[in-house]
């Protein structure tokens, strides 16, 4: 076998494909079968910050009767409410989210106990409230690394796109000042300057970037005449996208690139460490195909290194990538001419 060993945000990873955060990272079973079939690392199901703040909520609904809302609530994503006076609440919506913050801990500490592969925990976060309760306790349970899941749809008309920017700095400034384990963000692409806030972001302290989260794909039903929701998974040729901006990015950020979207089989994989990524994440293809999509991968990838003489990722790592042009965007204008002019 060729060396796959690869690192990404100071971890050893036996290979560089890493199961991205979904529904089927967040059990016991699940997580031991991706780690038998030759897994690198796993990030854990996100917790999201709605959900804690929701599940406390409905705890302290359930058990102590109702509640009712207390007028100079902060702006978090529900609205604060007390019972009679504050100190209760507090002590009781300690409690609850505690409670439901130790159901996801006890996965941690599992996770840890049953594989020996980097375990990276998730959460899919909106504000910087709060953090200073559960970060710290993430890197207690165990995870080796912690995954921010930083989504903003910037379609908010009444705020400035440094408005949205800063967002991401407050939630990197508050986790930071809690854990010490490698922090991650996973991000989308809607950003006025693409290139520039990437690279700006890696220089903010973190050690990896995850590009790109896949956002929800809003659709239409043109019988019912209705919204409705696109395809839930990634098809294998929606990789296009984050390979061409591994590719531009690679090499000009200051933390590891993992590269997420779109990868389905190791040919993707390979394109996307050619062009520089670190690692691979991988959700989609597990769900329409199974775990045992990875061996073949790592075959696969096996026999391509031997064909091509590369004893190592690092040897062909970043191969293609376009960190060394000026403006990428020259180049694709040209390509683009050569491609389209000759088709009538
Ligand atoms: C059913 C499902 C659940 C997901 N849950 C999460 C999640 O909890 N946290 C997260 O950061 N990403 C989540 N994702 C996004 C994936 O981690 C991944 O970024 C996205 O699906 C693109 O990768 P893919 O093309 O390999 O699917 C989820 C994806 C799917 C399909």
């Amino acid at each position: 076998m060729a060396n796959l060993q690869t690192t990404y945000m100071g971890l050893s990873l036996k290979n560089p494909l890493i199961a991205s955060s979904s529904g089927l990272t967040n059990t016991i079973a699940n997580i031991k079968t991706l780690a038998d079939n030759g897994i690198g690392a796993i990030v854990l199901k996100s917790m999201f910050e709605e959900q804690i703040h929701i599940e406390t909520e409905n705890y302290i609904k359930d058990e102590h009767g109702s509640v009712k809302t207390f007028n100079n609530a902060p702006s978090t994503i529900l609205s604060k409410r007390v019972y009679d006076y504050e100190e209760a609440y507090s002590y009781i919506y300690d409690y609850a989210k505690n409670n439901t913050l130790s159901k996801y801990l006890s996965l941690i500490t599992e996770a840890k106990k049953t594989v020996d592969i980097p375990i990276i925990a998730s959460i899919n976060c909106v504000s910087n409230y709060d953090w200073q309760s559960f970060a710290k306790k993430i890197q207690d349970s165990g995870a080796d690394a912690l995954e921010l899941n930083i989504y903003i749809l910037p379609s908010d008309f009444r705020r400035t796109d440094e408005e949205n920017e800063k967002v991401y700095y407050e939630i990197i400034n508050e986790v930071k000042r809690y854990v010490t384990i490698p922090i991650a963000i996973k991000i989308g692409f809607y950003f006025t300057s693409l290139a520039q806030s990437v690279q700006k972001l890696s220089e903010s302290g973190i050690n990896g970037l995850v590009l790109f989260n896949r956002p929800y794909n809003a659709d239409i039903d043109i019988e019912k005449i209705t919204l409705a929701p696109g395809n839930i998974y990634s098809s294998d040729f929606e990789y296009n996208h984050t390979l061409r901006w591994i590719s531009i990015l690679s090499g000009k950020t200051s933390c590891d690139l993992s590269a997420s979207t779109g990868v389905h089989n190791f040919e993707t994989v390979v394109k996307m460490l050619l062009a520089g990524a670190n690692t691979v994440q991988m959700a989609s293809v597990f769900y329409k195909h199974g775990f045992n999509v990875v061996p073949d991968i790592l075959l696969r990838m096996n026999d391509w290194m031997k064909r091509h003489n590369f004893n190592s990722v690092d040897e062909f790592r970043g191969k293609l990538s376009k960190s060394n042009l000026e403006n990428p965007a020259a180049i694709e204008r040209v390509q683009f001419m050569k491609l389209y002019s000759g088709i009538e």
